[in-house]
């Protein structure tokens, strides 16, 4: 796929088709295309925990937090959870205290996000988490902190990417469900146009 429309498509879900299964296989793939991502001083401290069974879902899903800015909602819907997470881990004993490695997160997760779209899967990255839950209800190692947890699954979403209007860049739902994210426009985030 082209790789502009490959990053367009590449929105967060917030609601799932759960009767499509997504393999362990192919999560490992999406984890392959992030071990070989940028990794700053390529010291790699990111592990990860593959979750595509109910049986391990169900350990994550009430810790998630979706969609703060829409008041009311509550997401996913009933019956449109994601079908597999991934949790991305800060492995402490390689990464030292106080190094800039959210940086290595947001590149990690950006890679699986984009190389899911290109499998036809939506997926959303949950910052908004209980971390010590999902560190005891997974029983993790100490040395691994989860950072950053990635749902995934078939999206359903209908999602429309338009241009922040006097820089109002709340995302927002309209009548008939259709999610909004106004991006600021290219003129405002390049300075020296
Ligand atoms: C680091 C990070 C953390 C995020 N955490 C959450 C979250 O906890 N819950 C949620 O519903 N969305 C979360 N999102 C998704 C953002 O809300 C979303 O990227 C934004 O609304 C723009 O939509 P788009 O991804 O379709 O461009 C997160 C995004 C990023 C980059």
């Amino acid at each position: 796929m082209d790789f502009g429309r490959l990053v367009c498509r590449s929105r967060s879900h917030r609601g799932f088709d759960e009767r499509h299964v997504i393999e362990r296989e192919t999560l490992r793939t999406l984890v392959g295309y992030a071990r070989l991502s940028p990794s700053s001083a390529n010291l790699q401290v990111l592990k990860y925990y593959l979750s595509n069974e109910e049986e391990t879902n169900r350990l994550i899903r009430p810790h998630l937090r979706w969609a703060g800015r829409l008041k009311g909602l509550q997401l996913p819907r009933e019956g449109e959870q994601p079908t597999a997470y991934i949790v991305i881990l800060m492995d402490h004993e390689i990464a030292p205290r106080g190094g800039r490695f959210l940086i290595d997160v947001g590149i990690a997760a950006q890679t699986i996000l984009l190389g899911a779209a290109e499998m036809g899967l939506g997926g959303c990255m949950i910052g908004a988490f209980d971390p010590d839950a999902v560190h005891g209800a997974l029983g993790l190692h100490e040395r691994l902190e989860p950072v950053l947890v990635l749902a995934l699954g078939k999206g359903l979403d209908q999602i429309v990417i338009e241009e922040a209007q006097s820089g109002e860049i709340a995302y927002w739902r309209d009548g008939e469900d259709v999610h909004h994210v106004p991006k600021r426009p290219l003129g405002e985030l390049i300075v020296n146009d």
